[in-house]
């Protein structure tokens, strides 16, 4: 059976009060703990790592992840947090390839594996993102872009390491703007990727991956999205910024 799980990526948003009462209220809702089965992540700034994973550490359906790490072991990189930093504040997941770190920092695909790389040796799962864009999809290049998104980095580590993966498929065309992929664009990629993990890795790790689908996801549309069969959950962005909404979601299988 393969992990259920809905992951909120807070972006650059809260301070660090309003962050930490965001979690509270996430986790003295009710509802969040009626789905023991989903795991939920919760995907703040750096900042509030080390508090939200103090809060949440008992609880055994919520972890903690980063937004991203450096691609650098550690040293002279000022401004930058490394893998190990992140683990050693309770982050056990991390975002890798998002695609507003390939837009607006440039992110590079033999960036992102070093990070993958970095990440797997501080036993930090990635959550390594994929997605075309507007014109792609448009073009109907959007299978051809997510291979090669694929191709050019997790595809080349070993199936140990890849089997550690959560992929998430994130059209950016669906990030932020209210427009959600259909349930069918989504289970078409979704269906792809998994074929395309199948022919590189193998039936058991095709099977084992969660696949989550972000972009737009909101607790109106989670239930049709996570029915598709290849939809593992979502990676939410503005909707996990209100308790309410995200463990709606959670609760939307
Ligand atoms: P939205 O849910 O705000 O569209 O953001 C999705 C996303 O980028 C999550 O990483």
């Amino acid at each position: 059976m393969r992990k259920k799980i809905v992951a909120g990526n807070w972006k650059m948003n809260k301070t660090f009060e309003q962050g930490l009462n965001l979690v509270d209220e996430i986790i003295q809702s009710s509802a969040i703990h009626q789905t023991p089965e989903v795991l939920k992540i919760i995907i703040p700034p750096f900042i509030h790592l080390h508090s939200v994973s103090e809060k949440t550490k008992h609880i055994n359906d919520i972890e903690i992840g980063a937004q991203n790490c450096n691609n650098n072991e550690a040293g002279a990189f000022t401004g930058e947090i490394s893998a190990a930093m992140i683990a050693s504040c309770g982050a056990k997941y991390v975002l890798v390839g998002h695609s507003e770190r390939r837009q607006y920092y440039n992110e590079t695909e033999a960036i992102l594996t070093q990070k993958v790389n970095h990440a797997i040796s501080k036993d930090i799962t990635p959550i390594f993102c994929v997605g075309e864009n507007l014109t792609e999809r448009n073009n109907n290049t959007h299978l051809e872009t997510v291979k090669q998104q694929l191709k050019e980095t997790v595809f080349n580590l070993s199936v140990t390491d890849f089997s550690k993966l959560i992929i998430a498929y994130e059209p950016v065309w669906a990030i932020g703007t209210g427009v959600t992929a259909t349930s069918h664009q989504a289970q078409g990629m979704h269906n792809y990727i998994r074929s395309e993990i199948n022919k590189k890795f193998g039936k058991e790790t095709s099977e084992s991956i969660s696949i989550l689908y972000g972009g737009s996801c909101n607790p109106e549309n989670a239930k049709e999205l996570f029915a598709c069969i290849d939809v593992d959950g979502g990676l939410i962005g503005g909707a996990s910024l209100k308790a309410n909404d995200f463990v709606a979601i959670a609760n939307s299988f």
